[in-house]
């Protein structure tokens, strides 16, 4: 073990989403917690991958960028042995990958539910049915789903959102009974409304009158995110399983 509780020698996480908002900032943490990181996410523009490598520079080769779609089954099977056979093992994954379509549901299309459902539900099935069968066999896994505080409470225009993320933490309490015997935990983290570009791209006014409500008085900032999937990717995190985490500020308290 080193200081941060972790394995000496470097456990593998995957993140998905991993050069986005929190994405990037989760990558960041899990490096300087002495992990090798992989950030996969979808094929991204030549200016958006220079901004996630200035963002990661300092971890040099720690950190690396793989293309990934996680609403392809195929793919994120592929990758995963891919992985596995590079490295040996994926220890730790962190599916980070998300989207919004919002609109209210007399305005919504089937397109913009079935979109969304794609990447931010059938992705945590996707990466988590290819990397369970190698976690499980091994004895060791730490799997971090993130949700949100509108999967919690549901907001307007966000029945599609909502929906998904309400059901990430079902799947998230499913997952973890069956991985509970094999040192394979799994765990959500529910972000609240945090200083992110999918965050910026809510109206103003709206964003005001949320930002009104989050008792802390800021949005969350990415590390505050990053710090919880540190936390609960630790190596001695081992009887943490089956958790929802909410970090929201105050936002939305329940117990
Ligand atoms: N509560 C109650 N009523 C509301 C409302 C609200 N929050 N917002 C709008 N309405 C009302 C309007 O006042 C209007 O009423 P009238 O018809 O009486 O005038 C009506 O609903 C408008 O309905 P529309 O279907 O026409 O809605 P719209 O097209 O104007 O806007 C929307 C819908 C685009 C979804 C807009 O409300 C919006 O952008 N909301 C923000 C959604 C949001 O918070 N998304 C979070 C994204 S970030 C994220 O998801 C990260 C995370 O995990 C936290």
């Amino acid at each position: 073990m080193n200081p941060t509780g972790n394995h000496a020698a470097p456990r593998l996480a995957l993140v998905t989403g991993g050069i986005g908002g929190l994405g990037t900032e989760i990558c960041r943490q899990l490096a300087a917690a002495g992990r090798l990181v992989v950030a996969a996410d979808l094929p991204a523009k030549p200016e958006r991958l220079a901004a996630f490598r200035a963002a990661t520079a300092e971890f040099g080769a720690t950190i690396v960028y793989r293309e990934l779609d996680v609403s392809d089954h195929a793919a994120c099977a592929a990758a995963m042995a891919t992985l596995e056979g590079e490295h040996g093992s994926v220890d730790i994954l962190v599916n980070a990958a998300g989207i919004t379509r919002d609109a209210s549901l007399r305005k919504m299309t089937a397109a913009q539910w079935h979109e969304l459902m794609r990447v931010n539900l059938d992705g945590v099935f996707n990466t988590c049915h290819a990397a369970i069968d190698g976690m499980t066999t091994r004895g060791f896994g730490r799997i971090v789903n993130i949700s949100s505080v509108n999967g919690q409470t549901g907001q307007f225009g966000q029945t599609n959102y909502s929906a998904a993320k309400a059901a990430v933490h079902g799947f998230t309490m499913a997952l973890a009974r069956e991985g509970a015997r094999k040192n394979v935990t799994v765990n959500t983290v529910s972000p609240g409304y945090c200083d992110t570009p999918m965050v910026a791209a809510v109206p103003a006014e709206i964003r005001a009158q949320i930002l009104a409500g989050i008792p802390v008085g800021r949005l969350g900032q990415p590390a505050d995110i990053a710090r919880a999937v540190a936390f609960l990717t630790a190596d001695d995190a081992g009887y943490l399983t089956g958790v929802n985490l909410p970090v929201n500020g105050g936002y939305f308290m329940s117990f």
